[in-house]
């Protein structure tokens, strides 16, 4: 049995450590001071990191919600200009949305701005703009006319410039449709031209501008007429004849003879 230290013993022992040396009292069991405190385990550097998942969006959508959504021509023109989704815009100078008249009978609609249109913001000028005119002059339309009957009214499937005037993709054009689908509804015309395979492509789901051209077929439920774009007219002059054949059916068709 241990028996308990008097006071004068356990006094002297500890004077007795005092001279050899000792400065403080220790512990039965030895102290770490280097030991930090629990620290939250750090994470390996090859742990997998969990993806950021994007909502994903789907243009075409809204392209359908944002144009439907759009009152009137100049509304549409606006939210075309906030439309985001389509690459083109950000390489392009400016937006081409419409020239002529929007009350005109007949609606042309076109394939995208190239070089001069991007300058000026305005669809079919330059030299394919100056054959377009004439085209339509030739039957007594014209954009700057102020009567419905005497007039045209036209825009394009793309409102910016393809880079180096490539082709539209069909992404491209699909996210565009429902901007132009707004377009011919608000605008109303009676009659619809459309200009080259990629106006059939867009508005008709088909290209193969030489064998629709001359036929009329319907499209947002008006009566729609395919024919050469001005441009391939320029490069094979032997097309006008049929461009020519074609203007006078849609001048027939708007003198309520067709
Ligand atoms: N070609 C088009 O189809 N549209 C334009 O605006 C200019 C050239």
């Amino acid at each position: 049995m241990e028996s308990a230290m008097d006071y004068h013993t356990a006094r002297a022992l500890l004077e007795w450590q005092i001279e050899l040396g000792a400065t403080e009292a220790i512990l039965d069991a030895p102290v770490n001071r280097y030991e930090t405190p629990a620290q939250k385990p750090k994470p390996k550097a090859d742990a997998p990191i969990a993806p950021i998942k994007k909502p994903k969006i789907d243009p075409v959508q809204v392209a359908k919600t944002q144009a439907q959504g759009a009152g009137d021509l100049a509304a549409l023109k606006a939210t075309l200009a906030q439309f985001e989704h389509c690459d083109l815009r950000r390489g392009a100078r400016s937006m081409v949305f419409a020239d002529g008249n929007p009350a005109a009978k007949v609606m042309i609609i076109g394939e995208a701005p190239g070089r001069d249109e991007d300058r000026e913001g305005r669809p079919f000028v330059g030299r394919v703009g100056q054959l377009f005119d004439r085209m339509f002059a030739a039957i007594d339309l014209s954009r700057d006319g102020s009567e419905a009957e005497s007039s045209v009214y036209v825009t394009n499937i793309l409102p910016w410039r393809p880079p180096q005037n490539r082709d539209p993709k069909a992404d491209e054009i699909a996210m565009m449709m429902p901007f132009v689908a707004r377009h011919v509804e608000l605008a109303n015309p009676d009659i619809l031209v459309l200009m080259g395979n990629i106006a059939c492509q867009g508005v008709l789901g088909k290209r193969g501008v030489s064998r629709l051209r001359g036929h009329w077929v319907e499209a947002f439920g008006k009566p729609a007429l395919p024919m050469y774009h001005p441009d391939a007219l320029m490069r094979n002059p032997v097309l006008k004849r049929e461009a020519w054949a074609d203007l006078l059916d849609l001048k027939s068709r708007l003198n309520g003879k067709g």
